[in-house]
């Protein structure tokens, strides 16, 4: 397995966050659920502008957006999306324009993420009911209109590319533990746009990995749209074929613990606040409220259940968002 590592994918790669990333053991959160040896691996800690999980997708989308001699990034998501502050960050090291389509329309004050997506100079475009980058070709064609290049980021940054990320991140890891790694039973960790979970599940299969790619589904489908794990399915499928692994996945090989959305996304309820409150409170942690604390929730509720065994040994991924806690302090005001 350890000779697999040396495997590193051929896609361009520009370097934009601090890694590996720190993993720790949340001993005393383990203790309290009585549950199985709990990893965490400290993707908040990614470096760039409050970090997170798509520092490593922008690693291998900037660099095409490089390569493709663009002067202007262009993504989409809610109004507290952490994917775009990071694209907005990313776009300043790159010397980039950023535009952002975001969902609703201008807030009375500017809060959490999107004060930080302003400070760091990305324009807002307001897309009213659209929250997932819908809009993102119109703001190309105009932006074309003016003699501009600009790329396209998709929302989550989950295409092909950006899940490089995610391959990546299994490589960093297996030989940030060691042999250690085959003791690792789950990953768990939020699947929203499933670019983290199919790259996940790429690298789990290119580099021999034996631990199950476990994703606690955020948000609810829309009719009418693919379904997640269809979704990942097809991602997993297209990352493998562009790197040439010759790796073959079906429906079986998606865990996607759909249960944990509750009333929807970003609606935070006993579940987030919960575990956002015993991770604090145990391991001095913060989570997210959006993201990291449904999937923490999730994981929690696993264990209560039993399905995470107290034999098993669980790496939780944090996957960022902090910056969303303060712009839901009246959800989370205990
Ligand atoms: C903090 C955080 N965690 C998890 C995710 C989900 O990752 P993915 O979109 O790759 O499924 C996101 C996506 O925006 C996020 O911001």
């Amino acid at each position: 397995m350890m000779d697999a590592l040396h495997t590193v994918l051929r896609q361009p790669r520009r370097s934009l966050g601090f890694f590996p990333t720190p993993v720790v053991e949340l001993r005393s959160l383990s203790r309290f659920l009585g549950g199985p040896r709990i990893l965490m691996k400290r993707d908040d800690q990614t470096g760039l502008a409050f970090g997170g999980n798509k520092v490593r997708k922008l690693e291998f989308l900037m660099a095409d957006a490089l390569a493709a001699g663009a002067d202007a990034v262009v993504t989409g998501g809610a109004a507290q999306s952490n994917h775009c502050r990071q694209t907005a960050a990313a776009a300043v090291v790159c010397g980039m324009e950023c535009h952002l389509a975001l969902g609703g329309s201008p807030p009375a004050s500017m809060n959490g993420n999107l004060l930080l997506d302003t400070l760091l100079g990305a324009t807002i475009h307001w897309s009213g009911e659209y929250r997932k980058g819908e809009t993102i070709p119109q703001i190309c064609e105009d932006l074309r209109q003016k003699g501009k290049q600009p790329y396209i980021i998709p929302y989550g940054g989950s295409n092909r590319i950006g899940a490089a990320g995610f391959v990546e991140a299994v490589r960093e890891t297996a030989l940030q533990i060691g042999p250690e790694i085959s003791e690792i039973s789950h990953l768990v960790f939020a699947s929203s746009s499933g670019g983290t979970h199919a790259g996940l599940l790429v690298g789990k299969s290119l580099y021999g990995m034996n631990f199950q790619v476990a994703g606690i589904c955020i948000d609810k489908g829309e009719s009418g749209e693919k379904s997640l794990s269809q979704h990942i399915l097809d991602l997993a499928k297209g990352n493998a074929k562009v790197h040439g692994i010759p790796a073959e996945f079906s429906a079986d090989d998606i865990i996607l613990f759909d249960e944990y959305v509750g009333l929807g996304y970003g609606v935070i309820g006993e579940l987030e606040r919960e575990a956002i409150c015993l991770t604090a409170r145990h391991e001095g942690i913060l989570l997210d409220p959006v993201y990291t604390g449904r999937a923490m929730g999730g994981m929690i509720d696993l264990i209560r259940r039993k399905e995470l065994k107290r034999s098993d040994s669980v790496l939780f991924w944090h996957t960022g968002g902090s910056p969303a806690l303060f712009a839901s302090a009246d959800a989370l005001h205990t």
